[in-house]
């Protein structure tokens, strides 16, 4: 039986009811697939997230869903992301398209689907964001990685997702590392916020651009950069949300912003905390401060949200300073994600 397809933009801001049931059955399917067990977030909670996230002044963002048996059934979609103009990296990265959440169902495969739907999406692209040249696409499973192997791409990067399970970390060790920190450190003050102050907004913004692009990015080429507004408009958006983004920093005895570590935590899922960036400055090195600040954070954590599990977080495998401290607290990798680079070819369009 030949099944006719319907390639359709997921618009969150104008889809009905149905659309948006047909939209979650698909992407939660496809969450399953490597993530059997962590509980979901709930379908009126991620509307709502969605909702607020867009538009972004930072970034556009475009998502597809193909429909099968007449638009009653999903079968696969995707996301494109792509920097907007307000970026401050726009000019660095508008080349870059992030192609996320590509799946079809397992019912669907092999037929070509995920090819459609990919030359669908760069020849929109073409017309939308016709900067766009090269894809950067994760995939965590095998299938992801054959496919994207198949069409050309080459993996940059391996970026795991790491965790931590509270009740395996050694809290005896974070406990000194954090006493020991503060014991070599005693002209530096230790600030645990959600909203950055304003004395430190610049400088924060500096540290945070200065360490975010020492991170190894294997054969990536792209630049980061984080502005004092765009830390207002995150810090905004997180307390719209009920996301609480929590920041602690060092401000040096000469006033600088010596190292900073950042996580977010969803009361709706009260299991899990996201852990960002941990940086310290060139010069702020070798005193202990990135295993004060790592320790610190995971004592707030235990203290302020008794109902978490783990930690998440996402490094390169080949980042190995802070490969080491996270080793040492006991985080485990829970998934490799290999990061691909697909330069845009023509026959990918057809
Ligand atoms: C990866 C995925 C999207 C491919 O969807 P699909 O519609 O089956 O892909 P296509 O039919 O367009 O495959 C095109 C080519 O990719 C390669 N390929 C795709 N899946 C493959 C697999 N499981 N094993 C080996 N090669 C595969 C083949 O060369 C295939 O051509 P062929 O069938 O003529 O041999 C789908 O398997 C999926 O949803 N996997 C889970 C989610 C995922 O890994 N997404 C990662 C993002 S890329």
């Amino acid at each position: 039986m030949g099944t006719d397809f319907e390639i359709i933009p997921f618009d969150p801001h104008t889809a009905t009811d149905e659309l948006w049931t047909l939209y979650f059955d698909q992407t939660e399917a496809a969450y399953r697939e490597y993530e059997p067990e962590d509980p979901l977030l709930s379908r009126a909670k991620k509307k709502e997230l969605t909702l607020s996230s867009l538009p972004n002044p930072y970034r556009n963002d475009y998502t597809y869903l193909v429909l099968a048996e007449g638009g009653a059934v999903p079968a696969a979609s995707a996301s494109m992301v792509v920097e907007a103009p307000g970026s401050p990296t726009y000019a660095s990265n508008k080349h870059i398209g992030n192609l996320h959440g590509l799946s079809v169902s397992p019912k669907y495969r092999r037929q070509g689907l995920a090819t459609r739907l990919v030359a669908h999406i760069l020849r929109d692209m073409a017309i939308r964001e016709p900067q766009v040249t090269e894809l950067q696409v994760p995939a965590a499973l095998e299938t992801g990685h054959k496919f994207l192997e198949r069409k050309g791409g080459t993996v940059s990067l391996v970026h795991s997702e790491n965790r931590l399970y509270l009740k395996d970390a050694d809290w005896a060790m974070i406990e000194r590392w954090d006493a020991e920190g503060a014991r070599r450190n005693p002209g530096t003050e230790i600030l645990t916020v959600t909203e950055i102050p304003e004395t430190d907004l610049q400088d924060y913004a500096r540290a945070y651009t200065e360490t975010i692009n020492q991170q190894p990015l294997g054969g990536l080429q792209m630049k980061m950069e984080i502005t004092p507004d765009q830390i207002r408009y995150m810090e905004k958006k997180s307390a719209e949300q009920g996301t609480v983004h929590t920041t602690i920093y060092t401000r040096e005895a000469d006033g600088r912003v010596g190292g900073l570590t950042e996580t977010s935590y969803l009361g709706d899922l009260g299991h899990v905390a996201r852990q960002m960036l941990t940086g310290v400055r060139q010069e702020y090195r070798g005193r202990g401060l990135g295993k004060l600040l790592k320790a610190r954070m995971l004592l707030h954590i235990r203290r302020e949200y008794p109902g978490v599990k783990y930690i998440v977080t996402g490094n390169a495998d080949s980042n190995a300073p802070m490969m080491a401290i996270n080793t040492a607290l006991g985080f485990k990798k829970h998934l490799p994600v290999l990061l691909y680079t697909l330069k845009i070819k023509p026959e990918l369009l057809k």
